[in-house]
């Protein structure tokens, strides 16, 4: 029997039929790579920082936050499938680990000790597992504020704003930005809280802001890579960014920013003009301004060409020494590459989870993490039976495979899904690609952590292996 209490940083908190944070999460919990002097995180959040010259930087909030501060103070739905189970940790119904930094927004605007701040911390969502998804990564969120109180009019708070985006360093960074500021119904403007060029000077100082940041760090990755004599391969193709329209619950409009990387285009941060109810909210009804989240892990990955990321949390010397803040930016040098060992697993489903055959399975395909956990994927909706075991959610397959492999899994992924008509039921199977970062894993090992899985999905969840 499990106690009653979860305890995390020595402090105890009561569990209830919400608690779902495994033992490999609490194992983690605390590392703080992002402060760990020359740990690659903590070098690129330093190199991000470096162009935030006047903001505060905030970079130790505890992860433990209330599910007021991580969903509803930033406005999200009560039904907003970020909230739900399959994909976020829960300590009890009412506590939970961030699933991203702007949880502390409220706060911080509420302190209100500075016009512009950084806060970096990990954050945490049950998800997929492959080489660019870690259910412990880290992000940084950053905002910028006017106070229009300052100000003889609100024009004249938008003049100051415009002097000041007039101020911001040119680049020639090559910026693919083809929609308007805002649009009625896919990026709309606060109408009732900011006038139209209100929204337009806030949007384009953060546009700016963030542009110049992506140079600021990418160059200066060049110039270290290139006095350390490395040449970055990736250097040849010019660096360009673009703005694709999106919705986060405390932004509008709202934008994610890409990066072309390697012939794709890689989603790096979230951000838009702050939701003015967040900042009565936060009883500062005067500001008006931008708010960014960025992940840490991804800019790093294109910064030292780190190409997996569970390379972040390897306490092995190989990876660690590679780095040096005094030394400046090196590219990673990969060590071996120890064989991969592939296990299937097939099952049916229990009886009954068939129903919903065209349902879409979450992260099945490599979704970007900035966005707090988009489409839920249950397999089924709880209406069929399940008195005796709770519906398989593919986030459970991740979780319970984590738990067993630790970081001796690098990939899991759904490679077949039919529904036998005559049976009635539905089948699944999913492959998994063992592998260690740091060494050879014998066949046994690999079997007798298959095995593992297989039984646990049976208990779990009653399916049947095929
Ligand atoms: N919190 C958002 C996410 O994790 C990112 C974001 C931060 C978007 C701030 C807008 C403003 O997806």
């Amino acid at each position: 029997v499990s106690p009653p209490q979860l305890t995390i940083a020595d402090q105890d908190y009561p569990k209830d039929s919400w608690t779902n944070v495994p033992a490999s999460i609490l194992s983690q919990y605390g590392r703080s790579l992002h402060t760990e002097p020359n740990h690659p995180l903590s070098i690129t959040r330093k190199l991000i920082e470096s162009r935030f010259q006047n903001f505060r930087h905030h970079n130790d909030l505890p992860g433990v936050v209330t599910v007021h501060q991580n969903f509803d103070s930033l406005g999200f739905t009560p039904d907003h499938p970020g909230r739900n189970r399959t994909d976020t940790y829960y300590i009890n119904k009412d506590t939970l680990l961030r699933t991203h930094t702007s949880a502390h927004e409220v706060d911080i605007f509420h302190a209100n000790t500075s016009d512009g701040w950084t806060l970096s911390a990990d954050v945490y969502r049950r998800d997929a597992v492959d080489r660019s998804h870690y259910p412990i990564f880290h992000q940084m969120e950053g905002a910028l504020t006017w106070d229009r109180s300052q100000y003889a009019t609100p024009g004249a708070c938008t003049e100051a704003i415009r002097q000041s985006f007039n101020h911001l360093p040119k680049h020639d960074l090559v910026v693919e930005d083809p929609n308007p500021t805002f649009h009625p119904e896919r990026n709309p403007r606060q109408e009732s809280h900011h006038s139209a060029a209100e929204t337009e000077i806030i949007a384009a100082h953060l546009k700016r802001s963030l542009e110049d940041m992506v140079v600021t760090i990418f160059t200066a990755a060049d110039k270290a890579l290139a006095a350390s004599g490395q040449n970055a391969a990736e250097s040849k193709e010019p660096l360009k960014v673009r703005w694709v329209e999106a919705f986060f619950p405390h932004t509008s409009p709202s934008w994610e920013m890409e990066v072309w990387w390697r012939g794709t285009w890689l989603e790096v941060l979230g951000c838009g003009v702050i939701q003015q109810d967040l900042l009565i909210r936060a009883e500062q009804p005067n500001r008006i301004g931008w708010a960014f989240g960025l992940g840490l892990e991804r800019l790093a990955m294109l910064l030292f060409g780190i190409p997996d990321i569970r390379l972040f949390w390897s306490r092995d010397a190989r990876f660690l020494r590679q780095f040096d803040e005094e030394k400046g930016l090196r590219r990673f040098m990969p060590y071996s590459k120890h064989p991969a060992a592939p296990r299937d697993v097939a099952f049916w489903l229990p009886r009954g989870a068939e129903a919903e055959g065209e349902t879409v399975i979450a992260g099945t395909e490599a979704s970007t993490s900035s966005a707090p956990n988009a489409a839920g994927g249950r397999l089924a909706e709880p209406s069929v039976d399940t008195s005796t075991h709770p519906i398989f959610h593919e986030n459970d397959l991740m979780e319970i495979v984590r738990n067993i492999a630790g970081d001796g899994v690098e990939d899991v992924r759904l490679i077949d899904d039919f529904v036998h008509k005559k049976k009635g039921r539905r089948s699944l199977c999913y492959r998994i690609e063992y592998r260690s970062l740091e060494r050879t894993m014998t066949a046994e090992e690999v079997n007798g952590m298959h095995e593992k899985v297989c039984r646990e999905l049976v208990e779990k969840f009653g399916v049947e292996i095929r």
